[in-house]
Formats: C-alpha cells, structure tokens, sequence
C-alpha cells in the first residue's frame, strides 16, 4: 500500500519544515497539510491543503477518507507557557486530538499514527542530567501531565488494540524558517532573531538554566526515521528519549558572541523559569540509538552558524 500523510497542524513550528521534508520523500501530492486556519499562501500553493481543527473528529474522519490516508502525523498541540494560562483548553486539544487518531486508527482507518512527546513528561523529582528512558515521572506543568498521559494512552493502544503509533520526546527546538508559538525553549530561537537585529537579548530564563536543545533538521529527520522503522524495531510504544546537545542561556549567547562579538545578553527571569526547573538538563537517548539508530548531526556551534546565516538572509 503507498503512503498517504495528513499532517494535523501543518502549520507550527514542526510541521511547516516536517511538511516540506515528507512532501519532498513521498511527492507533494502525497501529503496533505491540514490546521485549524488557512496558511500562507505560499504554503497552502506547495501542496494539498485542508482546514482540519484537531477536535473535530468527523472533520478528520472525512478528509482521511476523502484522500486514503495511511499515516497520521498529529502536531496540533498549546505548548508548556500557552497551557499554563490555558490549562482546560491545553488538556482538550492535547489529549482530545490524539484520542480522536488513535481512535481512527484502531477502526483501521489509519495505518500508523506519529504523536509528539517532549521533555516535559519528567518532573522536578526527575533525575535531572543524563535522564534515562525509565525514571521518576511527576510532571508539574498543564502541558507535561498532558504528554505524560498521552505517552500513556499511545502504549495502551498499542498493547490492546494494536495501534501503531510511535513517538519521540522532543527536547527545545530551533530553527530558522517558522517561529515557535508558546513553549518554555522558545528563547532560544529568539535570542537569535535579536542578536541579528537588535544585538541584544532579554532572556526568560536565568543564566545557568540549562535545557536539552535539538536542531530542527534533527528532529525532522529523527520523525521520519521512527516512522520509517521497520514495526518491530520501534520497541518502545509510550515515547522515546531523544537528544542532540544541550545548554544554558549563557552558553548560547557565548556561541552567538563568536559571530556577534557585540552582542550582550540580560536576564529577567519570569514564570517560564519554574517550567524550566522542571525540566532535565541532559536527556540519555541510549534506546532510540539501539532500537531505530538515532544519531544526531548538529551540535551548538553548527547550528549558531546555520541560524544566524539563514537569518541574516531572510532579513
Ligand atoms: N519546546 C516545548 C516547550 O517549551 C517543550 O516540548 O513547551
């Protein structure tokens, strides 16, 4: 059977590079973007484009009938700082959307179904540098315990009703092209828009916060890699631990300082901190490297040379 992909929130950070890649793998036409509004129009020009919102389950239902729609990526989601002003809302689109796919998929409507998880699974009684795969997990965020749950409920699915679905606990992720909307990480994409125009930055977070940090070609390539994994090499059916690097606001201001050497940075701390203590510092993705052989590309440096020249460009 060919591949036939619906991307639910195809305009999202993720989504609008994850796209662009998957169209480029299986043919545009191959796969469709949906979201809750019309993109650009540049976007909704380069390829199939339907208005889907991820908590309509009719909605859905149609447009994987209206195309033959085998695989299901669901990035719909209000990430950590967005679903702490909004917990009821956070936790009916977080978890409503992905029961709705998993649903379809254990009629068999669909074949396989991509969820995205994140670091905010684990808690602050989480062992914090190196986190294992399996460990304490007591998230304290709106955002986390609705992951959590998810991670939980794709592994439920999985077991009994065999779904499969396959997932990843993104670290922050940083890219040129789209901004990110809401999350705790989302400092690090705009320290860089600022260094180039104004020099400086105002950090969120303190100084010595230190947070697992991915590159998006990373993760894009690490999304499609689990979904391209033969069905019994994905052994671990809640989320798998993923990283690449990880640093502090200071570190990559130093990073930005080897392009920018006038760049100065300030910190001002605010309620995304408590979400960032929360957090682990270093991510141990020893099983994604194992089971689907994840290895990661870009470390700080590469990447601070890659957003700032992408930037530049595009201002
Ligand atoms: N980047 C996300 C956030 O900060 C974490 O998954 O909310």
């Amino acid at each position: 059977m060919s591949t036939t992909i619906l991307i639910i929130g195809a305009c999202g950070q993720i989504g609008t590079e994850l796209t662009q890649q998957l169209r480029e793998k299986y043919g545009k036409d191959s796969v469709i973007a949906s979201d809750v509004r019309k993109g650009s129009a540049e976007f909704v020009a380069s390829g199939p484009f339907e208005v889907v919102n991820a908590l309509d389950f009719n909605q859905i239902q149609l447009i994987i009938e209206k195309y033959n729609i085998s695989d299901v990526y669901l990035m719909a989601a209000l990430l950590s700082a967005t679903a702490e002003k909004n917990p009821a809302f956070a936790w009916d689109l977080n978890m409503n959307s992905l029961f709705h796919v998993l649903n379809l998929a254990k009629e068999g409507k669909v074949k396989k179904v991509f969820w995205p998880s994140s670091i905010a699974v684990f808690g602050p009684t989480t062992p914090k540098e190196h986190t294992p795969q399996y460990t304490v997990m007591e998230p304290s965020t709106v955002y986390g315990i609705s992951k959590q749950s998810g991670e939980r409920w794709c592994e439920y699915y999985h077991t009994i009703y065999g779904v499969d679905v396959r997932s990843i606990r993104y670290p922050g992720l940083i890219s040129w092209s789209t901004l990110p909307g809401g999350g705790t990480t989302d400092y690090a994409v705009d320290i860089y828009h600022k260094a180039l125009s104004d020099k400086k930055y105002e950090c969120f977070l303190s100084e010595a916060t230190g947070l697992p940090m991915m590159y998006m070609d990373d993760a894009i390539r690490a999304t499609m890699e689990i979904m391209e994994a033969d069905s019994k090499d994905v052994k671990i059916r809640s989320a798998y631990n993923l990283s690449a690097m990880s640093f502090t606001p200071k570190e990559i201001a130093a990073s930005i300082k080897k392009h920018i050497p006038e760049f100065e940075i300030t910190y001002a701390p605010d309620f995304r901190q408590k979400i960032a203590d929360s957090w682990p510092a270093s991510i141990d993705d020893n099983y994604a490297r194992t089971d689907w052989n994840w290895k990661p590309e870009f470390d700080l440096d590469a990447m601070t040379k890659i957003m700032l020249e992408n930037l530049s460009k595009q201002k």
